[in-house]
């Protein structure tokens, strides 16, 4: 790879969103690090989605094990002395699992959409700092913006979920934080809605498919540096929070 092609890391990759991000982002001459849970499931995703020119290399990270995001931090460092562009996709949703109790959906959700993908940030911050144009993407959803939640004639009025859209809010508030924390050293933080997309969280619902869905991530991802940072966006344009 050449000094001057972006790196990419994404996590939750091997399947769904995450993997039609991966696949996008490298199709676009990226180097994608493919964030895989199980390394094996990943290395398989990353050979099929990998280009003539771009090897994509898959990485274990699990969001909610703090030694996946050291040892992960530590090999970018030593291989590639940098990152520049960070899509934080993991997310799970438990709101749909009666037998769990609402502690266990909301810590496990918890977890995974809002701790997990800070520890990740703030490990990723000093690799993103050696970019000359860093860029953190956080896959939300449009069913944590209060400002829609309060409209009646809201398309997702009757959805409540309450520990995912609980996590989704709290990421967009952490997007909002790190937008202002990292905006000295030029590392823009934007959330994004991919939209209702049929992947296994959705037990394959709709009409959309994840590489639809993706298209708003890459964009953000390669946002220029006029770009904005700390908005919410979907496909349309501004969401509001
Ligand atoms: N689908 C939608 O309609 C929709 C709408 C709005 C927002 N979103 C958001 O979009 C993102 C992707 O959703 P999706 O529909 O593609 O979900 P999905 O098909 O269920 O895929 C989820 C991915 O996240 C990974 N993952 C789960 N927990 C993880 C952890 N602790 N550490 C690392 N990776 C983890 C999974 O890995 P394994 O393969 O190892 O399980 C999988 O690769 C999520 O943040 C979701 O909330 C989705």
């Amino acid at each position: 790879m050449t000094q001057s092609q972006p790196i990419a890391l994404v996590s939750g990759a091997t399947r769904g969103i995450g993997r039609a991000i991966a696949q996008d982002l490298a199709q676009k001459g990226v180097k994608v690090l493919l964030g895989a849970r199980n390394l094996q499931a990943g290395q398989k995703v990353a050979v099929e989605i990998s280009t003539s020119e771009i090897q994509v290399e898959a990485v274990e990270l699990d969001t909610t094990h703090q030694n996946t995001i050291d040892n992960l931090s530590a090999l970018i460092a030593e291989k590639y002395g940098r990152l520049d562009i960070l899509v934080n996709n993991a997310g799970i949703s438990l709101d749909f699992y009666p037998d769990l109790s609402v502690r266990e959906k909301l810590s496990r959700t918890l977890e995974t959409n809002v701790i997990g993908t800070a520890a990740l940030t703030d490990a990723m911050i000093p690799l993103l700092e050696k970019s000359q144009h860093g860029r953190i993407v956080n896959v939300s959803s449009v069913l944590a913006s209060f400002t829609s939640r309060e409209q009646a004639d809201w398309i997702y009025k009757d959805v409540a979920m309450p520990t995912y859209q609980a996590s989704k809010a709290a990421l967009n508030s952490l997007t909002l934080s790190y937008a202002k924390l990292l905006e000295p050293r030029k590392i823009k933080v934007n959330a994004i809605c991919p939209g209702l997309t049929a992947t296994d969280a959705t037990n394959h619902y709709g009409e959309r498919t994840p590489e639809q869905a993706a298209q708003v991530a890459v964009k953000y991802a390669l946002l220029d540096d006029s770009g904005p940072t700390g908005t919410f966006v979907n496909d349309d344009g501004i969401l509001r929070w």
